[in-house]
């Protein structure tokens, strides 16, 4: 048996999928509307999984308030309302797919975890897409 913990986050951010090196058509030709000149937003959930033991003091595997307090400084407040192209020195250079930004995350977040480990990151862009980080 293994226990889990889930918190859940939201933010909104703008972005544009392109590769500077290649044509406009090139570009629409893999991200399709993605790649729109100006770039365009999404609202996405994020939601952060931590497995471990629980603290049979507690009943918890990790401090909730701590988790969330966590997330929120480390991801939320530098993504949220932010183009996830120009503003976030930690995306520098990375195409914010949902699944790079999901691989970015988790590579802020897993040292930081306090009790138990990361085990998932999920990270919804639309109601048809969600990109899955797991240990
Ligand atoms: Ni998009």
């Amino acid at each position: 048996m293994r226990t889990l913990l889930t918190v859940k986050s939201h933010f909104s951010a703008a972005h544009r999928l392109y590769r500077p090196e290649w044509s406009l058509a090139r570009n629409r030709e893999i991200f399709g509307l993605c790649s729109n000149l100006n770039g365009h937003g999404h609202n996405y959930l994020l939601e952060v999984t931590v497995e471990g033991p629980v603290d049979p003091e507690t009943g918890m595997i990790i401090d909730m308030k701590e988790l969330k307090a966590l997330i929120e400084r480390e991801i939320i407040e530098r993504v949220d309302h932010k183009n996830l192209n120009m503003d976030v020195p930690f995306l520098e250079g990375v195409i914010p797919t949902a699944e790079n930004l999901a691989v970015a995350f988790w590579e802020v977040l897993d040292p930081k975890i306090s009790a138990g480990r990361l085990y998932e990151i999920r990270l919804q862009e639309t109601d048809r897409n969600t990109a899955i980080v797991r240990r």
